[in-house]
């Protein structure tokens, strides 16, 4: 298993749940204390620094993969970074680096693992937003949730073309769930907590997630035994989009 954004929030709890089931996980980011947490008492969680938006990255996270486990079974493609702003004040290097992280990397990491997931036949995994799913607008976010649909239409199309080499291509859609992500975007704690706290309300199941609700679908939807579905969007947002 690959797990990029591994050390942190959705990535860390879907770590922990692979681990827990007994699978071997790498878990990739750029902060080498974050993923050593993560991996803390696992024997079977390994650790690898790169930020997957570098040249060539996708194939040094396969490689150290493969060198630790020799197979490949799901890629989930978790990282991912937002930054909140109206069309007017966008600024270019922050689009960029969105664009870079949450669409063209797991684009190219996707395409490095293409070899080793045909010969287990592997699932990929794609980490979306709820927020992507329809034809909802989110004023002064527009290029966060453009990749995140970008992101699924790519599972789409990568269902369809990787279904013939037995390789499975999904994307869990989460809600608003509480790993911090507000305060590495910029809001500081007490905006965070307001936030989630006026949302909860919204949400048709009473409150946000937490990460461990997220890594449970993107466990399940990997396993071997759910071999009929591929290219479904499937939303874990207590039914915040239906509302
Ligand atoms: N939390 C929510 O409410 C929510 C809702 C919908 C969708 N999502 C999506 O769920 C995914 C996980 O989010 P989260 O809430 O768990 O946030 P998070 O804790 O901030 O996770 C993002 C992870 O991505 C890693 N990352 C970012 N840029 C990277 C890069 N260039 N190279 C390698 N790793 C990189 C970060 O680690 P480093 O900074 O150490 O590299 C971090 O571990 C994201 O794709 C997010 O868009 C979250």
């Amino acid at each position: 298993m690959i797990i990029t954004g591994g050390g942190t929030g959705i990535g860390r709890a879907t770590a922990l749940r692979f681990a827990g089931k007994g699978e071997r996980v790498l878990v990739v980011g750029r902060t080498a204390a974050a993923l050593d947490e993560a991996a803390e008492g696992h024997d079977n969680i390994r650790t690898l620094v790169a930020d997957i938006t570098a040249p060539g990255a996708g194939e040094e996270v396969v490689e150290a993969a493969l060198r630790e486990f020799g197979r490949i079974d799901v890629l989930v493609n978790n990282a991912g970074t937002g930054t909140f702003a109206p069309l007017a004040k966008l600024d270019r290097a922050a689009t960029e680096r969105q664009y870079a992280t949450n669409v063209i990397a797991p684009t190219f990491l996707a395409q490095a693992a293409l070899d080793a997931l045909e010969e287990t036949g592997g699932t990929i995994v794609n980490v979306s937003s709820a927020g992507s799913l329809g034809i909802q607008a989110f004023p002064d976010n527009s290029v966060y949730w453009s990749t995140k649909s970008a992101l699924n239409h790519l599972t789409r199309t990568w269902a369809v073309e990787l279904a013939p080499r037995g390789i499975r291509v999904v994307s869990v859609a989460p809600g608003v769930t509480d790993t911090g992500i507000g305060e590495r975007i910029g809001m500081s704690a007490e905006q965070y907590r307001e936030f989630l706290g006026q949302l909860a309300g919204q949400i048709p199941l009473g409150r946000v997630a937490s990460p461990d609700d997220v890594a449970w679908w993107i466990t399940t939807l990997s396993d071997p035994e759910g071999r009929y579905m591929t290219g479904a969007i499937v939303p874990v947002d207590g039914g915040l989009s239906l509302t």
